[in-house]
């Protein structure tokens, strides 16, 4: 017991305190993970394509913040319009993540879900963070030790999953491989707590823990639907009664954009063909082929005006 102990206590010590982020990619996730960290104290660079999207992406900061300050600071405006201040004066923006990466601790990742661009981003920017930086992926259905193996530095790489809408979701996942070190997972927890969340943690398994319950849930509720068993209305109706969900499997697939549903349980088939939680619904296909991705588009499961 007393050489665990010693062996948690050395660990602990060497801990790396993460004070400078950068994240790479502007947009719904990248936004939101740039926020959390620059309203906690972190010195924050947040990184895109262009100065357009960069720019949107501030604005949709600012946006999110006003809304964060007028609950959380409803009766100190004052207090509010500083919080607000002080956080847009830890964050900056760049298209050049090369040229950023010389001095920061952590890099989150949160730009397409496609493992080539991941891997060709975190092979480059290899070469140009400090040996102590830790890189992090966002993904939410890739492998993390793939992307890991594309680097030299597979001790300090891990995964770290947030959900959407960042600033208000308290969940990240931090997400070890075989080869995250324990410093690094530490690391990784401690900063999930200091951006104000609470973490788990989890193995490089499809999925992880929520995506991995969630998506077959969503998908056998398509399949009920299919064999004509209910209509999707009452089986939303029945799981948010029922179960006390606050959206219903067919509410949640639209909120979520059916493409992206698709994308994942095809990347898990293709992994474990037979596993028939993972198998692909011709209905689910349809609706994607003709462009019916959900709330995102005006229509999916159900019409949006
Ligand atoms: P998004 O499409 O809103 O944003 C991606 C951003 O990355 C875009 O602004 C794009 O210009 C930028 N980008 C693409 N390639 C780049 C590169 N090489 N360098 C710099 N920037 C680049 O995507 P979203 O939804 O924010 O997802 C990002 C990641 O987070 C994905 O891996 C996704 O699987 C994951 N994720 C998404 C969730 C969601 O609900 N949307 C939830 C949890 C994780």
């Amino acid at each position: 017991v007393r050489a665990a102990a010693s062996d948690a206590a050395t660990a602990a010590a060497k801990k790396l305190l993460i004070k400078h982020v950068t994240i790479i990619g502007g947009g719904l996730m990248g936004a939101g993970i740039a926020q959390v960290a620059a309203a906690s104290g972190h010195t924050v660079v947040l990184v895109d394509q262009s100065d357009e999207i960069l720019k949107k992406s501030t604005k949709g900061i600012e946006e999110s913040l006003k809304r964060v300050t007028k609950k959380k600071f409803a009766d100190q405006p004052e207090a509010g319009v500083e919080f607000i201040k002080k956080t847009l004066k830890n964050l900056t923006t760049s298209t050049d993540a090369a040229s950023v990466v010389h001095s920061t601790d952590l890099v989150i990742e949160a730009i397409v879900e496609n493992l080539e661009v991941k891997n060709e981003l975190f092979k480059t920017l290899d070469k140009f963070a400090p040996e102590h930086t830790i890189f992090a992926s966002n993904t939410s259905s890739l492998q993390i030790t793939k992307m890991a193996n594309a680097t030299t530095r597979q001790d300090r790489f891990g995964g770290l999953h947030f959900f959407n809408p960042v600033p208000m979701m308290k969940l990240v996942e931090v997400i070890r491989t075989p080869m995250t070190s324990q410093k690094t997972f530490e690391s990784l927890m401690d900063f999930s707590k200091a951006v104000g969340k609470s973490p788990v943690s989890c193995k490089d398994t499809p999925g992880f823990i929520v995506n991995r319950l969630l998506v077959p849930y969503m998908m056998e509720a398509v399949r009920l639907f299919e064999r004509g068993d209910a209509s999707k209305e009452d089986i939303d109706v029945a799981m948010k009664l029922g179960a006390g969900y606050p959206m219903g499997p067919f509410e949640l697939l639209d909120y979520v954009g059916l493409d992206t549903s698709k994308y994942i349980i095809d990347g898990w088939h293709s992994l474990e063909p037979n596993n028939p939680l993972f198998a692909p619904s011709p209905l689910l296909n349809k609706l994607v082929e003709e462009k019916k991705l959900g709330k995102k588009t005006g229509e999916g499961f159900y019409k949006y005006k």
